[in-house]
Parts: C-alpha cells; structure tokens; sequence
C-alpha cells in the first residue's frame, strides 16, 4: 500500500513539474491597465505590447501566457521565473538595469499631467508644488513626482485608472502619468484634461531576467524586424490611431 501511495505522489509530483515547466509556452508579464500598450477586454488582456510579445514568441518558437499582475511586481516576478519577461510600457531606466536587462528601446513616451478640467492652476510642472498629486505605483511617474519636483505630496495607486477615479471625486488634485494612457484617460472623462509641458522622457524597452542573453537576441532581433518591414508602423496605426477608434490585431493578419 505504501509503496502505491509513494508511486501516485512521485507521478503527481512529476506531473505538477511538467505542466508548469511546460516548454513550449513562453510566460510575459504586464499590468493591463495601461491603454492602449496593454488593458482588459472581457477576460483577455489586449494591446500593442501584447500584439508585440505574440510575434515575439512566435519568432521564438514558443506559445505565449499572459500573466497579468501589479506593476510593482514585475521585476521580481521576473527575477523569480515566475514570468520570462515584461512588455508592460516599461520605461528602460538606469535604476532598473540593475536588476534586468532591457531590448532595445520599442517606444518613445513622455510623462503628461492630468488635471480637473476646470482647473485654472497648473500650466507646468513647476504648478503643482505643494498639491497632491497621484501616481502608479511603482512608475517612474511616482520616481518622478517624489524625486524630481520638491514639495509634492504624493500618493500612489494600484492603477492610472485608480487614479483618474481620486481625481474626480477630489480626493488628489493632479496625476502624473505617461503621454498615451493619459490621453486615453482624458478621452474618457471629459471633466480631466492634460497640461501641456514637457519634462521628462520614457523609453520603453521589455525586460529580460539578467543574463537571458537568448532570449534578449531573439527579442532584439524581433523588434528590428518589425520596425524594418512595416509590421511596427501598421501597430502604432492600428493601437494608436489618430482618430481614437482602435483596432484590435490578430499576429495572422499581419
Ligand atoms: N513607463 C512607466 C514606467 O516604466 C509606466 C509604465 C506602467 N505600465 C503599466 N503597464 N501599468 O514606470
């Protein structure tokens, strides 16, 4: 009997390994409150990054998982294994390299402020000394808000779109978030609006774990492709078209 009950965990146990170690299935990880590099329709996670990442595992042979997570979580989910890379919007810092290796850069963004509609206070940066201002955490809109600028008070949320929700309602009276999702914010509501002014930029690149040189060539190698045979600008058209009325990609109709 015992050695019957040995056997069934042995099988389970080597059959728990293979399913999660599932070699033909590559893992990304993203936060998908991020439109439009990567939201929620329904139940699927949809979106530039995510339409990317599928070439990107086709090109590496590989099927692909979505894991969607906070994105203050990412890096060490990386660093774990738990997921094999991120396409998140994730802007290539310096302070990030430490602890991941980026692509080459995919995506040229910039920081934008959000403020009420009728707010007559803020023009720049400079204006929002001394308000409370929202960020996601863990961006470089929160690095930004609490080293940069001096006198802020800052609060961080779960998502831009919780954000967005504080700043109606008057709990925060600013948010600092990148361009795109800012837009899309500002779109949706028409009591917000952007404030126009440049003060920092982000370039987004997918991360790696450290050392995961294959896997980094093969995405570099990837992203060069598409930017050369207009597979790249056909994305931007249809995720960030200039009249607003998006379109989702299928990798097959490329
Ligand atoms: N570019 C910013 C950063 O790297 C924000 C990215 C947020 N991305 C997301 N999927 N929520 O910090």
């Amino acid at each position: 009997m015992k050695k019957i009950i040995m056997t069934v965990i042995a099988l389970a146990a080597l059959f728990s390994f293979s399913c999660s170690k599932s070699n033909d299935v590559i893992k990304m990880g993203t936060n998908a409150a991020f439109p439009p590099f990567e939201y929620t329709l329904g139940t699927e996670v949809v979106g530039f990054d995510v339409t990317v990442s599928q070439l990107i595992s086709r090109d590496y042979g590989k099927k692909l998982k979505v894991v969607d997570m906070n994105f203050d979580g990412l890096i060490a989910a990386l660093q774990s294994g738990s997921i094999d890379f991120i396409a998140a919007g994730m802007t290539a810092t310096e302070e990030r390299r430490k602890n991941v290796d980026f692509s080459e850069p995919y995506y040229l963004s910039k920081q934008t402020i959000i403020v009420k509609a009728s707010d007559k206070t803020v023009a720049s940066v400079n204006d929002l000394k001394g308000k409370v201002v929202g960020v996601q955490a863990g961006t470089t809109g929160e690095l930004f808000a609490t080293e940069e600028i001096e006198g802020l008070n800052v609060k961080s949320f779960k998502t831009g779109i919780d954000a967005a929700l504080a700043l109606k309602n008057g709990a925060i009276e600013a948010i600092i978030i990148d361009e795109l999702p800012a837009q899309e914010i500002v779109r949706r509501n028409v009591e917000l609006k952007l404030v126009d002014d440049d003060f920092y930029t982000d370039e987004y690149a997918i991360a790696v774990k450290k050392g995961n040189t294959e896997l980094l060539n093969s995405i570099n190698k990837t992203i060069e492709k598409i930017k050369a045979d207009g597979t790249y600008q056909k994305l931007i058209d249809a995720y960030m078209p200039l009249d607003g009325d998006v379109k989702i990609v299928s990798i097959e109709d490329l």
